[in-house]
């Protein structure tokens, strides 16, 4: 990590996940910035564990800009399922030869489960943090959100398979809830709370805190940052 500066790039263009984890990092002295807006190409995803395509999404963005680099990956997982869709949640339907839309793979993830009766499922993110491309120890922060997969959809918040996802305890699926609470409670939302937690302890973070707030108590961000032609 360079001195003087605080930032680490983001490995996902997702404007929401942006604003929802700044404000998170912001009380740590961390701040975050879009790989897109350093010029980082999306990474692939070609492995089978939602940690194993986490860690390259975060390297790779590491890896083209010298910063730190936090990615995460998540999905929905069903116990009928085996935990299908799993890592491929986003591509559910396209894996069939549909299309790559959430109506699409909704309509997969229902076909799948006519006649079943254990509709029992969870989100699943984890979040891994490099502190650069060669990081042996990177932090990482998993959560899983407990629910079921209802046949009827209701509700228009959320994305993905938000419509169908119930939860049983408060009787509403996830799109019915607002984006606050879901935020809230969501495994997302549980796995940067925990990550934030992690990093509060973090040695390295902390000292590049210090380098980055110096005397002024003022955060610098002034080191520009170059993207790196990919190796
Ligand atoms: P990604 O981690 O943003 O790539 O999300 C992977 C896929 O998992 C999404 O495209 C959705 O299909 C599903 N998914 C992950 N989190 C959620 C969620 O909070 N609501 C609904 N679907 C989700």
């Amino acid at each position: 990590m360079r001195q003087g500066d605080s930032r680490i790039v983001l490995a996902s263009n997702n404007a929401g996940k942006l604003r929802e984890m700044s404000a998170l990092l912001a009380p740590l002295g961390l701040s975050l910035v879009r790989q897109a807006d350093l010029g980082v190409p999306e990474a692939e995803e070609p492995f089978g564990t939602f940690i194993e395509n986490a860690l390259a999404k975060a390297r790779h963005a590491s890896r083209l800009t010298g910063l730190p680099a936090l990615a995460d990956d998540s999905g929905l997982c069903v116990d009928a399922l085996d935990g299908r869709p799993g890592v491929l949640s986003a591509r559910w339907a396209a894996q069939a030869g549909g299309e790559k839309s959430d109506a699409a793979n909704n309509a997969r993830l229902i076909a799948d489960l006519a006649g079943v009766a254990d509709r029992a499922a969870h989100y699943y993110c984890v979040l891994v943090l490099v502190r650069s491309v060669d990081d042996p120890q990177p932090v990482v922060a998993d959560a899983s959100w407990h629910g079921e997969v209802s046949d009827t959809p209701r509700g228009t918040g959320g994305f993905g398979y938000d419509p169908y996802f119930l939860l049983p305890e408060l009787g509403l699926t996830v799109a019915e809830l607002d984006a606050a609470t879901k935020n809230e409670i969501s495994h997302r939302g549980q796995a940067m709370r925990l990550l934030v937690e992690r990093l509060r302890h973090d040695r390295v973070l902390r000292s590049v805190r210090a380098d980055a707030i110096g005397q002024t108590g003022q955060i610098d961000m002034s080191t520009p940052v170059v993207p790196r032609a990919q190796t």
